[in-house]
């Protein structure tokens, strides 16, 4: 019934359970109709081909890591030689099968039964079942001696929605650092807005974004980089290794303004991308580089910028009006107005298209225009 339910409609969903209670107990149709929603669901981290053989939880969805940064992380523990990890926190597996898919073996721990056996039935269903031990525990009950690596992604959802101190996460994050200390190598998934000062001297922090969302940060141990502190572009991948740069100088706006990935920007490497492009801050405060010469970089998206003005609502309209511009992009760093509210105001309309920038100069609102920059 459910491999019927690949294609099936929200919108329809009383007429599809009509028609399948005809067939099947209303119990089994409600669970079935259940499963297909989280399958949709899990489509854009799983992709439609796994999402569609693998089994979910309605947490367990929302928390799963997605398959391109698991196998971006997988793909690190192999290089670092290790061959079985103890997953302590493993959900419904997104992390567990890209270890196992990346030839590593692994005991996935979750202290959840019905966490547990939705594990299960997707290593089965994946065929990785030969790869993966699951064991229904809490973490801190589970012996991880005999692994080479441990890998925590501590519950960041409470009953009151997102959690924000890592002290709060389940298990908190001192008890998965202790825990990191004591293995060979280690990797730690925490949210990305962690503040720098609570990063441990001996981890290295590793910034990931993918499609330019950030989504989330890994502490790793055991890789030989203490204090090292990176941003990993995916799909790419490209790694930028932060080399401790001071902040570069502010200064005019050039021709073009770089505008560094998210995972840059978290990663506190935007002094990094400015000397790759040989740019300056616009002002010391805010993340855009500006440089008089295009430099292609896969850590910033660059543009041509055209005009420089104090920001002005009354010019910026005419300027949308003269130059016949119908599609707007707004961006904004550092200014509190509201994109959708001036796009209203600004009524475009017209073949053209522009990119406005909000932000500050040297400390003063201004509207910086332009266009992608060709690479
Ligand atoms: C963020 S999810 C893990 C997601 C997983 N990495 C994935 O990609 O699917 C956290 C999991 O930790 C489990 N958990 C929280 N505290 C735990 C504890 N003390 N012992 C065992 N499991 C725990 C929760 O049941 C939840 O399934």
């Amino acid at each position: 019934m459910l491999a019927g339910l690949r294609d099936y409609e929200p919108g329809q969903e009383l007429a599809t359970a009509t028609r399948l209670r005809r067939e099947h107990p209303a119990e089994l149709v409600s669970a079935a109709l259940g499963m297909a929603r989280l399958r949709q669901r899990a489509v854009a981290k799983f992709g439609a081909e796994d999402a569609y053989r693998m089994y979910f939880t309605p947490g367990g969805v929302e928390q799963a890591t997605r398959a391109s940064v698991a196998a971006h992380r997988a793909r690190r523990f192999a290089e670092l030689g290790v061959r079985s990890v103890a997953d302590l926190c493993c959900g419904i597996g997104g992390d567990a099968i890209a270890l196992a898919r990346a030839g590593i073996s692994v005991l996935a721990v979750d202290r959840s039964e019905e966490t547990c056996e939705v594990v299960r039935a997707n290593a089965a269903a994946l065929g990785l079942g030969g790869l993966i031990e699951v064991r229904r525990a809490d973490v801190a009950d589970v012996d991880t001696s005999g692994y080479d690596a441990v890998f925590v992604d501590p519950a960041r959802r409470g009953g009151r929605g997102r959690i924000f101190d890592p002290e709060a996460y389940s298990p908190p994050l001192s008890w998965a650092v202790e825990a990191a200390r004591t293995a060979r190598h280690a990797a730690l998934k925490i949210a990305p807005g962690i503040p720098h000062e609570i990063i441990p001297a001996e981890a290295e922090a590793e910034w990931i974004s993918d499609g330019g969302d950030v989504k989330e940060a890994v502490l790793w141990f055991g890789t030989g980089a203490p204090g090292a502190r990176s941003a990993t572009l995916l799909p790419g991948p490209y790694t930028l290794l932060g080399a401790g740069l001071p902040d570069p100088e502010p200064g005019p706006v050039g021709r073009y303004l770089y505008e560094p990935d998210g995972a840059v920007i978290r990663a506190h490497l935007v002094a990094d991308v400015a000397r790759q492009v040989g740019g300056r801050l616009i002002d010391p405060t805010i993340a855009y580089v500006t440089a008089d010469k295009m430099r292609t970089t896969p850590y910033a998206a660059a543009y041509a910028i055209t005009d420089v003005l104090p920001f002005n609502l009354k010019k910026l309209k005419a300027i949308v009006r003269e130059r016949a511009i119908g599609v707007v992009v707004i961006k904004k760093r550092g200014s509190a107005v509201e994109p959708e509210e001036l796009r209203r105001k600004l009524k475009p309309s017209g073949p053209n298209s522009c990119v406005i920038f909000l932000t500050r100069v040297a400390g003063a609102p201004s509207m910086l225009l332009g266009q992608p920059a060709a690479g």
